[in-house]
């Protein structure tokens, strides 16, 4: 496959300790209910611009939750989540939501296309908000296409193209942002091992081109694909030194 982001895409890897992604705060979520649940348990975590982070652990860990705190879908009821250094407890919810789609871009394991638009169009789509006219950014899609290796189906239908083909199209929608961080909720999860290997070659070319990942995924061949390993279990955060 040829992805090139060489032209765009935030800055290079940075071992600045200035230069933090994300960052929790021994950050908890706890679920009313009789008893509680601590979904999230004194979470603290760390990821740098350009870290290429996989977060593992067995179901109902907290995986889900932790996905919706870092994508500002959620809040804490305990801990601090600052991304890109701005502290994200007294935002407001559009502050929220400007937040979310200027420096997130997001992965389902669904892929979540308009069957009645073209790959460009849906591409298109998440720029609905954005500055630039409407052939800025046909261009800027186009440009994100080009970098999945898409460049040559950008008039298809997603009924057309195969699932690999559509989570690639789904990740040129949330690169075509420039996104701080590409957060992904099991992105293999419907794909075939074959086409898994292609999505996570497509991460690989995105990690060294400079952006940060964090990858949520029950399966070890996705974990093993990052610099990176922290382990959920029962809402606690470990790093995985390997
Ligand atoms: N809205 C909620 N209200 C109450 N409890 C919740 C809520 N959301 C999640 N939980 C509980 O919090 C814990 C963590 O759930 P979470 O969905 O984050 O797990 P997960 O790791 O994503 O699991 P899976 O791999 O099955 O998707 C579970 O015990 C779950 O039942
Ligand atoms: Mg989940």
């Amino acid at each position: 496959m040829t992805a090139s982001i060489a032209d765009s895409g935030p800055p290079p890897p940075s071992n600045s300790t200035a230069d933090i992604v994300v960052e929790l705060d021994e950050v908890s979520r706890e679920f009313p209910g009789n008893p509680p649940v601590r979904a999230l348990d004194g979470a603290s975590l760390a990821i740098q611009r350009g870290d290429y982070v996989a977060i593992i652990g067995p179901s109902g860990s907290g995986k889900s939750t932790l996905l919706h705190l870092l994508g500002l879908l959620d809040e804490p009821t305990h801990g601090v989540y600052r991304l890109d250094g701005i502290d994200t407890r007294d935002l407001t919810e559009s502050d929220r939501a400007g937040l979310r789609s200027s420096r997130i871009g997001f992965v389902f394991q669904s892929f979540h296309l308009l069957g009645h638009r073209t790959t460009v169009e849906n591409v298109m789509l998440a720029e609905v908000y954005r500055p630039g006219t409407r052939s800025t950014r046909r261009k800027r899609a186009e440009d994100a296409l080009r970098q999945v290796g898409l460049g040559h189906r950008l008039d298809a239908y997603p009924t057309t193209l195969s699932g690999g083909e559509r989570q690639r199209v789904a990740v040129a929608r949330a690169l075509v942002g420039e996104p701080s961080l590409l957060l992904a909720d099991e992105p293999t999860g419907n794909l075939d091992s074959v086409t898994s290997a292609q999505i996570l070659d497509l991460f690989d070319d995105l990690h060294h081109s400079g952006l940060t990942l964090a990858v949520i995924t029950h399966d070890e061949d996705v974990s093993e694909r990052a610099e990176r390993k922290v382990r959920i279990n029962d809402g606690t955060l470990t790093e995985v030194f390997r």
